[in-house]
């Protein structure tokens, strides 16, 4: 290498140094500018260039030292007083505070139901928030065009391909059929869920809320059984024991009933809760039409079951007296944080 070459690899060299320690600096101090270092023999070389060279490059080598020396000086300054404040923590101070995460409302309701079922043999079963209209409506006996299909206000995703749309699951009871076709009975689900709904945002509704569907499918599954079940539940949820099956109309429960609970008119908060009458509205349920155990593959002529479906909000507003349903879903920390105590 020439001796160009050795100052010219020099620069970089020296350019990229760095050191992270005090010994880190040390060591370069001596590769560099010990006795036996690089400078030392690039100055007893230099003593051989030809004097052209040395005009070229006596003034570029004295430079180079000095900012080398400078370096050094700089990193045992900086470091000794990084050292030093490193030494001054005090381990004695109180660590930072972490907080524990709190149970979201809504998931505290949504694990209790989920208890309570899963004592009498219920498991979980989940499906897409985005659904076809197939499982949403048209297996669960809304026929298209059909004016039921109003009773919920959808949200529709348009395909822009011109392929089949989509929609925001207005209920959970689109889990049901995806259910029963992937699976012979016994079936014995619940499915907790997000649905949407294209409705007004106010204190009292949302256009997203929660809803636990239930599904139960066997030999002789009969309305009485359904009702066992839903005096159990109401016993284990509310505290309550009486319950009042009103006819009501959903298209793939035959019949359909609307449950309520009785929960009494003690003091002013039932009376606001119950709207006066003493009874609380908790769900929509009915023996599963025949039907929908046809569309989702299931023979009607072996097996029977009823369904039920729930919203969570109410009970959670209920349960912890949160004033506007939006706050359920604003995740402001101020609100989160009171359910510490209910992890
Ligand atoms: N899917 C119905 C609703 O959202 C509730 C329901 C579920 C009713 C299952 C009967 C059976 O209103």
């Amino acid at each position: 290498m020439g001796f160009s070459d050795k100052v010219e690899s020099l620069i970089g060299e020296l350019e990229r140094a760095s050191a992270k320690s005090q010994d880190e600096a040390e060591q370069f101090r001596i590769k560099y500018l010990g006795s036996k270092g690089v400078f030392k023999e690039l100055f007893n070389e230099f003593k051989q260039v030809s004097s052209e060279e040395k005009r070229q490059f006596g003034k570029q080598l004295n430079q180079l030292k000095s900012k080398a020396e400078a370096k050094v000086e700089h990193w045992k300054h900086s470091l000794k007083s990084e050292e030093k404040q490193a030494s001054k923590i005090d381990l004695t101070r109180p660590g930072m505070l972490v907080e524990p995460g709190a149970k979201h409302p809504i998931s505290i309701i949504k694990d209790e139901i989920i208890d309570i079922f899963h004592a009498i043999g219920f498991s979980v079963a989940e499906g897409p928030e985005i659904e076809d209209d197939w499982h949403n409506f048209s297996a669960l006996n809304f026929p298209p065009e059909h004016p039921a299909r109003d009773m919920q206000d959808t949200f529709f995703i348009k395909d822009p391909n011109g392929g089949e749309d989509y929609v925001l699951r207005t209920h959970t009871s689109s889990v049901q059929v995806r259910t029963m076709e992937n699976n012979q009975p016994p079936i014995r689900i619940i499915a907790p869920g997000r649905v949407f709904r294209n409705e007004a945002v106010s204190a009292r509704s949302h256009c997203i809320f929660h809803q636990i569907e239930g599904l139960y499918i066997d030999k002789g599954v009969t309305f009485a059984d359904m009702k066992q079940t839903l005096e159990y539940f109401a016993k284990s949820f509310f505290g309550k024991s009486k319950i009042r099956l009103r006819p009501s109309y959903f298209p793939f429960t035959e019949p359909s009933a609307e449950m309520d609970v009785y929960w009494g008119l003690e003091n002013e908060l039932d009376y606001r809760i119950t709207k006066g009458t003493g009874w609380l509205e908790v769900m929509g349920c009915g023996m599963v039409d025949p039907a929908v155990l046809d569309s989702c593959g299931i023979d009607p002529e072996v097996y029977s079951g009823f369904a039920f479906g729930m919203g969570l909000e109410r009970s959670a507003m209920q349960r912890f007296q949160i004033p506007d349903i939006r706050m359920i879903f604003e995740n402001d920390v101020r609100f989160l944080k009171q359910f510490q105590s209910a992890i």
